[in-house]
C-alpha cells in the first residue's frame, strides 16, 4: 500500500472509532445512572444492619440507580468525611441518616449549597433547608410506650412505681422525642418516681447494661425499666437477670425488630417493644421519584405498632420465624 493510501486508511480509521465512540456515548447517555449516595451513621447495630439490607434490597428493584453506601462507624467526623466525599462524587442524590444532628448539619448544608437534593433519614439535623425528611414519630411512640407503662404500673390515677429510663444519643431528636412523649404520660401520675436523671447508654446495649448494673445496686424496688431502643432495654434485662431480679421488672423498649424486639418479647425478656420501621425502602424510593421529576412531601412519617405477647407470636408467624 501506498504511504498516501496509507495515511487514507488510518484517517478512515480515526473517524470511524470516533463515530464508534460517540454512538456508545450516545447509548450510554440514554440508560443513564442515578447515582445516589447513602451516608448510614454505623453498621454494628441490628437496626442500622436492617436499614442497609433494606435499601439494598430496594436498589436491586431499580437497574437505574447506582447507590453508593457510606459507614460512618458511629463517628461524626468520619460521617462527615463521608459526605464531602459523596458531594465530591457529584451524587443525584444524598441520603443521610445522621450520627446526631448538630455535627452533621453543616455537611447536609453543603450538599444542599451543591444543588444536590437531600433526604434525611431518621435522625434530622438543624436545619430544614433539605428536600425531604423520612422517618417514624418517635414523639408518639414515647406516648404509647408511656400509656403502656402506666398500665403496666397500675393505670390511669393509680400507677404506681420506680422507673429507670435509658436514654439512646443526647444529641440526637429521637431520644429527647421517645424522652419526651413517655412523660407527657408518666409525669401525670405522681406514683410513678424516675430513679434517673438522663443516664444516656448512646443507643448500645453493653453501656444500658452498665448503667443497670449501677441502678440495680442503688435502689432495691424497680420496676420498669424504658430503654429508647431494644438493645438498650435488653441490655438492662440482662443486667436484671444477673442480679437475679428480672422477674420483678417490666422492660420496654423500641425497634421491633422481628428476629430482635419482636424475638425478646416472645421470649418474655422484654414486656413489650413498639416498631420503628427503617426507612432504607422508602427513603430511596422517594429519592428515585424526585429525581424522576416527580413532587415529594417534605415529611414522610413511617407507621409504628404496640408489640406485647399478645401479638408477638403472631408477628414471628407473618415473617417466617
Ligand atoms: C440504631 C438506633 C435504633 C434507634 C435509632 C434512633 O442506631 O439506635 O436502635 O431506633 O437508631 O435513631
Amino acid at each position: 500500500m501506498k504511504r498516501r493510501e496509507l495515511l487514507k486508511l488510518a484517517a478512515l480509521t480515526a473517524a470511524l472509532l470516533t463515530t464508534t465512540a460517540m454512538l456508545a456515548s450516545g447509548a450510554h447517555a440514554q440508560d443513564k445512572k442515578w447515582k445516589i449516595g447513602f451516608s448510614q451513621v454505623t453498621t454494628i447495630e441490628p437496626w442500622r444492619a436492617q436499614f442497609n439490607k433494606d435499601i439494598l434490597a430496594e436498589a436491586a428493584k431499580h437497574p437505574e440507580v447506582e447507590l453508593i453506601v457510606t459507614d460512618g462507624e458511629d463517628k461524626t467526623e468520619k460521617q462527615v468525611a463521608d459526605v464531602e466525599n459523596l458531594i465530591r462524587q457529584e451524587v443525584d442524590a444524598l441520603l443521610v441518616s445522621p450520627k446526631e444532628s448538630a455535627g452533621l448539619t453543616g455537611v447536609v448544608q453543603q450538599a444542599i449549597d451543591a444543588k444536590i437534593p437531600v433526604f434525611v433519614l431518621d435522625r434530622n439535623v438543624e436545619t430544614n433547608d433539605y428536600t425531604q425528611f423520612v422517618g417514624g414519630d418517635n414523639k408518639l411512640i414515647g406516648r404509647a410506650a408511656g400509656e403502656y407503662a402506666v398500665e403496666l404500673l397500675g393505670g390511669k390515677g393509680k400507677a404506681a412505681g420506680n422507673v429507670v429510663e435509658i436514654w439512646g444519643g443526647m444529641g440526637t431528636q429521637p431520644a429527647h422525642d421517645r424522652h419526651d412523649g413517655f412523660h407527657e404520660f408518666t409525669d401525670k401520675e405522681p406514683g410513678i418516681k424516675n430513679l434517673l436523671d438522663q443516664q444516656s447508654g448512646d443507643w448500645k446495649q453493653d453501656q444500658a447494661y452498665n448503667i443497670m448494673a449501677t441502678a440495680l445496686r442503688n435502689n432495691e424496688k424497680i420496676d420498669l425499666v424504658y430503654g429508647h431502643n431494644d438493645p438498650m432495654a435488653y441490655g438492662a434485662y440482662l443486667a436484671a437477670k444477673d442480679a437475679g431480679r428480672e422477674k420483678d421488672i417490666k422492660f420496654i423498649g423500641i425497634d421491633g425488630l422481628p428476629n430482635e424486639g419482636v424475638q425478646l418479647v416472645a421470649n418474655g425478656e422484654l414486656t413489650a417493644t413498639f416498631t420503628y420501621v427503617t426507612p432504607g425502602a422508602e427513603g430511596l424510593r422517594q429519592a428515585i421519584k424526585f429525581l424522576n421529576g416527580e413532587k415529594v412531601e417534605k415529611t414522610i412519617i413511617l407507621p409504628t405498632q404496640k408489640i406485647t405477647k399478645e401479638n408477638a407470636a403472631q408477628i414471628l408467624k407473618d415473617n417466617g420465624l
